[in-house]
């Protein structure tokens, strides 16, 4: 297999409200891998709309996600921001992949599983094909790295099972294109980290989403101080107090979320979160965690809600970070049609 060089790209869809889940799962990695990487953070409108969206608000949510990145730390002038829509590629190299694909692969994704529910019939075939185009996203670039929550991991195992299928079925025809073993990568997902599954805070065995229908399940990374506050408090806990270690939060699913977020937002570790807190009980645990949370996401809120305020900026970013992106697209592409067997 060829070595490619490193090249970080990863995405968030444009639904609901961001939370500290996106924000620890994914964003801070941005935040991180842009001082290393040539980094493509994408804005992924296209697989937003595998579920209704109102055309209005998925304008409004795409312009927020892009703010995220900008308030979160993300430079758009050293990483390119954009959203996928922009970039016909991606969509032309998906429809590549759901040839390359197996109905069988698909049909073991557990977020299909749970997006479609009971109601399987109804899905959209955008629904049943958002893997395919994930794997576009990514190979369209050859990005080797992918950060991302655990929640991915099935998805960018998948990209990497279309990337070797790809290079193996067309092994003759890349060699007769001048390309020296595999055309693709197979990229490797960024997932470690105190954060890389954040639980809801009503339910310490549930993913914290932004689709719970409670609003206490989640801190979204637009919310204020007291929003925070309410929410820090109210979280679901148990009787006992801290453990003195890691080990200790075996079985105590709520514990382990809080330990894990205040050490994910402490840029620290558990087993140093509880050399602290062990011991004490979640009063104060949670006061201390409050005051945290604030003093981190208080200033990211206030600069969204500035950006946000001047939608004619961010739509120039993203248009400039979008012509950025073309031009690593557009002769990636042009060497797929060639490997594939187009004329162009
Ligand atoms: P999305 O929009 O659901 O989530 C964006 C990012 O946030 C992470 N995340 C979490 N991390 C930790 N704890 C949680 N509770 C939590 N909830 C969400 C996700 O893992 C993700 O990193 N399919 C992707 C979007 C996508 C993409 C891509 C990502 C499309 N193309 C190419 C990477 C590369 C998604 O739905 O993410």
């Amino acid at each position: 297999m060829t070595s490619f060089p490193e090249r970080v790209f990863s995405g968030i869809q444009p639904t609901g409200n961001l939370h500290l889940g996106n924000y620890l799962g994914a964003i801070v990695k941005f935040v991180a891998l842009q001082k290393t990487h040539e980094c493509l953070f994408c804005v992924v409108d296209l697989h937003a709309i595998t579920v209704p969206q109102d055309p209005k608000e998925l304008r409004q949510a795409i312009r927020r996600i892009a703010a995220a990145y900008i308030a979160s730390g993300v430079d758009p002038a050293k990483n390119i921001i954009f959203n996928q829509s922009q970039v016909a590629e991606h969509a032309e190299l998906a429809w590549i992949f759901n040839c390359v694909a197996r109905m069988g692969w698909l049909n073991r994704m557990t977020q299909f599983k749970e997006k479609a529910g009971k109601d399987r019939e109804n899905a959209s075939i955008g629904l049943f094909a958002y893997p395919a185009l994930m794997a576009a996203d990514i190979l369209l670039y050859k990005a080797t790295h992918v950060p991302v929550g655990e929640d991915q991991k099935q998805h960018i195992e998948l990209a990497r099972d279309v990337a070797q299928k790809f290079n193996n079925d067309f092994a003759d025809s890349i060699a007769a294109n001048g390309h020296q073993g595999g055309f693709f990568p197979l990229p490797e997902p960024l997932i470690q980290g105190p954060a890389a599954r954040v639980m809801s805070l009503r339910d310490g065995t549930k993913k914290m989403s932004k689709s719970d229908p409670s609003e206490f399940s989640r801190i979204n990374l637009s919310d204020d101080a007291d929003a925070i506050a309410q929410k820090v408090r109210k979280a679901k806990t148990d009787p006992e107090p801290l453990p003195l270690a890691k080990d200790g939060l075996g079985g105590r699913p709520e514990a382990e979320n809080l330990v894990g977020i205040f050490a994910a937002l402490s840029d620290s570790t558990p087993d140093a979160v509880l050399q602290q807190f062990g011991g004490s009980q979640f009063s104060t645990f949670k006061q201390a965690l409050v005051d945290l949370a604030v003093e981190r996401l208080g200033p990211i809120g206030a600069e969204m809600r500035r950006l946000e305020a001047d939608p004619a900026y961010i739509d120039s970013l993203l248009r400039e970070g979008s012509r950025r992106a073309r031009e690593i697209a557009e002769p990636n592409m042009c060497q797929v049609k060639d490997i594939v067997g187009f004329i162009r």
